[in-house]
């Protein structure tokens, strides 16, 4: 299968309408380039014309209704967005979302017609404790819905203690864990060759070259390096 990699921008609750303008001289004909913006910049961001594709941070699993304060997969599809990202440990952590939460997100994702970037990733305490390998693979089997396919799932792995750290797992660290991503999806799925597997936490421009080379890296799922197109850039030059 022809995979494009894929550099994805999470701006997390950073930004207002004058941070669209980071936005305007990104894009690349070689790698897919996506901007998941806080919700209120979805149509802006869409309505704008850039090359970047736009994507949601979170999404319901209903389809409508009195939920005050959540968004459908089909809102973020009206607003101009592809891709929406679930299951991001900020998400699991500041509102408790649960693999099975996260399951059925997507699948509502997937029916309203947007491409998942499915979050997995050990604590730190997970990983001392030897944890790593099963912590991701249990994530990956309640939390990737069994529509998934290669060209409606992506899937990121962010170790949660490299998000906004500094610190970056090593070579060896991802190359074991997105090794272990793949054999588990291709256990569940015949087309998992072809789901991109993204590297998350603290990719930086001096580190995305690094990560990039190792087996099974597919893309990166950026955060605060995706602010600004002097950072954004060259990560993406890299892939
Ligand atoms: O979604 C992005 C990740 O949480 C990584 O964030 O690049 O700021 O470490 P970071």
């Amino acid at each position: 299968m022809d995979m494009k990699k894929l550099a994805a921008g999470n701006w997390k609750m950073n930004g207002t309408r004058a941070a669209l303008a980071e936005v305007d001289g990104l894009g690349s004909d070689r790698v897919e380039v996506l901007i998941c913006p806080p919700a209120t910049l979805i149509a802006p961001l869409a309505d704008r014309g850039s090359r970047v594709l736009v994507g949601g941070q979170d999404c319901d699993a209903r389809a409508e209704g009195a939920h005050t304060g959540d968004i459908a997969a089909a809102q973020l599809l009206d607003a101009g967005a592809s891709h929406v990202i679930l299951g991001h440990s900020e998400r699991r952590a500041d509102h408790g979302e649960t693999d099975a939460q996260v399951a059925a997100k997507a699948v509502a994702a997937h029916q309203a017609g947007l491409v998942t970037i499915i979050c997995v990733g050990e604590t730190e305490a997970q990983r001392d404790a030897g944890e790593t390998l099963a912590v991701i693979a249990a994530q990956l089997a309640g939390s990737v819905p069994d529509c998934a396919t290669a060209t409606n799932t992506v899937v990121a792995y962010e170790p949660v203690w490299a998000i906004g750290t500094g610190r970056t797992a090593d070579a060896s660290q991802i190359a074991e864990v997105h090794g272990a991503m793949r054999q588990t999806l291709a256990a569940r799925f015949a087309d998992a060759d072809g789901m991109r597997l993204l590297y998350g936490g603290s990719v930086k421009a001096g580190n995305a070259a690094e990560i990039f080379a190792i087996p099974n890296v597919d893309g990166a799922l950026v955060g605060g390096a995706s602010l600004k197109a002097a950072d954004f850039s060259p990560i993406i030059a890299a892939l």
